[in-house]
């Protein structure tokens, strides 16, 4: 569907102006916006249990930002692996801490999903309408756990060597 050119006085404010000017060469976006965040009703009845979603969110981006940092100095490599990650916390410099920050927030990751689903558990957000969005969760579980794992396993040391002992065992 076609938009309709928005005029916006001469006398506006030029961040005013920008933003008109955007808004009528990416309309979809400033709509998106609108449904999604700007004028979303959110119900009155959201509590304390509804921050964890927003919380794993968060902990994502953080996993995602020290991996990051943390796969510079990695070696993917049986017999390197270990001494790269010891050279990571010895001589990288606050790579011992972005480690830390990376371990401590897988840990973190699950203690935040595991309330996020007691919440649908608690208040039946799995339930109509939302089935699908509980189904999309699950499939989310499972690459969590898929990731963690396979993350454990990186330092192919005694802990990853007899953590995926345990894991393929089962
Ligand atoms: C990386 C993992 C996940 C992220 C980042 C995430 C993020 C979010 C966010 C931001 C919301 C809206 C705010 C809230 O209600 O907390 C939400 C809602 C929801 N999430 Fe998740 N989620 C994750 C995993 C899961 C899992 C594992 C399940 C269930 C198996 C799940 C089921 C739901 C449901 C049913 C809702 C809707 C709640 C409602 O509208 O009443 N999510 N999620």
């Amino acid at each position: 569907m076609a938009h309709e050119f928005k005029d916006i006085s001469p006398n506006a404010t030029a961040g005013a102006k920008v933003t008109n000017w955007f808004e009528n060469r990416f309309p979809t976006a400033f709509d998106a916006y609108r449904v999604h965040m700007s004028e979303y009703y959110a119900p009155k009845n959201f509590n304390f249990w509804y921050i964890f979603g927003s919380l794993a969110l968060l902990v994502l981006v953080i996993q995602i930002v020290t991996g990051i940092f943390l796969v510079m100095h990695y070696k993917p490599d049986a017999a390197k692996a270990f001494e790269s990650v010891e050279y990571i916390m010895r001589d990288v410099p606050w790579g011992w801490l972005i480690r830390y920050i990376h371990s401590t927030g897988a840990s973190a990751f699950f203690i935040v999903v595991y309330l996020h689903m007691f919440r649908g558990l608690l208040y039946g957000s799995y339930r109509k309408p939302r089935e699908l969005v509980w189904i999309f969760g699950c499939a989310i579980f499972l690459a969590l756990m898929a990731e963690a794992f396979m993350g454990y396993l990186l330092p192919w040391g005694q802990m990853s060597y007899w953590g995926a002992q345990v894991i393929v065992n089962l």
